[in-house]
C-alpha cells in the first residue's frame, strides 16, 4: 500500500472519527483536515531562545499596512465567518507600529526586576533630616507622574488592531515597569522615616494633558518623546541626586526600564512619520502644547527645589553647586529631547518657542543628528 502523505493520513483519521458527540452535538474536525494558514513553520531558537523575531516567520511575520478586519484572531490563523468587530480604531500599521519594537519586548521580558527583593532596603543609612525631607519630595512627585505611562498605554490599547500585536505585547510591559516604578517610589518615600509629601496642580495639568490627547501618536509624541525622555534623563542623573548607594540602584534600575520607552515612542513617531507624513502636523501640534506645559512643570516649586538641594548635597552648596547643576540637567534634557526628535524624523529646531539660547543649547550639535538608537 503506498504511504499516504500528512495531510491525507491526518484526514483519513478526520473521517474514522465520530460526526456527533455522545450527546448528539455535531463535531467539527477541521483542525485536524489542516487549513490554509501556513504550515510546517519550524522557527530555529537563536542564542536567547526563542523570541518573537524568531517566530516572525513566513507569512506569520507580514505584519499588514492596512489590517483587513477588527477580531482577535492571531495574525496568520485561518478566520471563518464573521467575528465580531472588536472596535478597534487603530487599524494602519503607522498608527502604531516601530520597527524595535519585538526587541525591545523580549528586552523588557528578560530585564524584569523586583522593587521588593532587588532594592537593598536595609541597607538604607539614616539621613539628615533635611535631605531625607527632599528625597520623600522627590520620590512624591515621581510617585505620582508614574502611572501616567501606564494609564495612557492602556487606554489606548485596546483600540489598537491585534494584527500589530507585538506593540500592545511591549506596550504590557511599559504598564507593568510603570506599576513597579510607582511602587519603588513609593516604597523609598516610606522607607526610612519620612513619607509623602507635596502633590501640586502644574503636574496634574500635565498628566491631564497627556491623557486627553487626540490621537494616539499625539499621545505618545507628549509621553514617549517628551515626558519620559525628561524623566529619563532625571534618572541618569540619579547618581549625583541620590544621597546613598540605595537610591542609586532604584534610578539605575528605573533608567533601563525608561530607555526602552523612549526608545519606543522615538521609533514609533519615525514609522509614523515616514509612513505616513501628514501626522507630521499634528505631531508638531502636540509637542508645542507640550513644550510649554513641562515648562510649567520644569518649575515647579517642590520637585525642582528639592532636586536642587540634593544635587548640592544640601544647604551649602545649593546655590555654587546645587543650582548650576540642575541647570546642566535641563540643558541635557532639552538637547537630548530635541535630539530625539531628529531622530523621529520631526525636526522642532525651526518650530520650538524654547528659549534655547537661554537654556545655553548648542544647536549645531543636535541638526541632523544620526537616525539611530533613541
Ligand atoms: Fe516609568
Ligand atoms: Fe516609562
Amino acid at each position: 500500500m503506498p504511504k499516504l502523505t500528512e495531510a491525507e493520513s491526518n484526514n483519513a483519521i478526520a473521517d474514522r472519527l465520530p460526526a456527533m458527540t455522545p450527546m448528539g452535538q455535531p463535531l467539527d474536525w477541521a483542525w485536524l483536515r489542516g487549513a490554509p494558514s501556513e504550515w510546517g513553520v519550524r522557527p530555529k531558537p537563536s542564542a536567547r531562545g526563542l523570541t518573537m523575531s524568531d517566530i516572525a516567520i513566513g507569512t506569520y511575520g507580514e505584519v499588514p499596512e492596512q489590517a483587513q478586519r477588527r477580531s482577535m484572531a492571531g495574525r496568520g490563523s485561518t478566520v471563518e465567518g464573521d467575528a465580531p468587530d472588536m472596535g478597534y480604531i487603530l487599524n494602519k500599521k503607522s498608527d502604531v507600529w516601530s520597527d524595535n519594537v519585538r526587541e525591545l519586548y523580549e528586552e523588557a521580558v528578560a530585564r524584569q526586576w523586583s522593587a521588593t527583593r532587588d532594592i537593598p532596603w536595609n541597607e538604607l543609612p539614616e539621613l539628615p533630616s533635611d535631605i531625607e525631607h527632599a528625597v520623600c519630595q522627590v520620590f512624591t512627585t515621581l510617585a505620582e507622574i508614574e502611572m501616567i505611562a501606564a494609564d495612557l498605554p492602556a487606554k489606548w490599547m485596546w483600540r489598537m488592531n491585534h494584527d500589530y500585536l507585538e506593540a500592545k505585547m511591549f506596550l504590557c510591559t511599559q504598564i507593568m515597569d510603570e506599576a513597579r516604578h510607582t511602587e519603588v517610589f513609593r516604597k523609598r518615600a516610606l522607607s526610612n522615616g519620612g513619607g509623602l509629601l507635596y502633590s501640586r496642580s502644574s503636574g496634574e495639568s500635565l498628566l491631564r494633558s497627556i491623557l486627553e490627547a487626540k490621537t494616539y501618536t499625539q499621545a505618545t509624541a507628549l509621553l514617549h518623546l517628551l515626558g519620559e525622555g525628561f524623566i529619563l534623563d532625571i534618572f541618569r542623573m540619579g547618581e549625583l541626586i541620590a544621597p546613598s548607594h540605595v537610591e542609586k540602584k532604584i534610578f539605575r534600575m528605573a533608567m533601563q526600564d525608561e530607555a526602552r520607552h523612549v526608545a519606543y515612542g522615538t521609533m514609533h513617531l519615525r514609522y509614523a512619520v515616514e509612513n505616513d507624513p501628514d501626522v507630521a502636523e499634528e505631531i508638531h501640534e502636540a509637542l508645542d502644547h507640550g513644550e510649554l506645559l513641562l515648562t510649567t512643570f520644569g518649575t515647579n516649586a517642590d520637585f525642582g527645589s528639592a532636586l536642587a538641594y540634593l544635587l548640592g548635597g544640601g544647604e551649602e552648596h545649593i546655590e555654587d553647586k546645587g543650582f548650576p547643576l540642575q541647570m546642566e540637567m535641563q540643558r541635557h534634557q532639552f538637547t537630548s529631547y530635541l535630539s530625539r526628535c531628529e531622530r523621529a524624523g520631526i525636526s522642532r529646531l525651526e518650530r520650538t518657542k524654547l528659549p534655547l539660547d537661554l537654556l545655553g543649547i548648542d544647536v549645531s550639535k543636535i541638526r541632523g543628528t544620526s537616525a539611530t538608537a533613541a
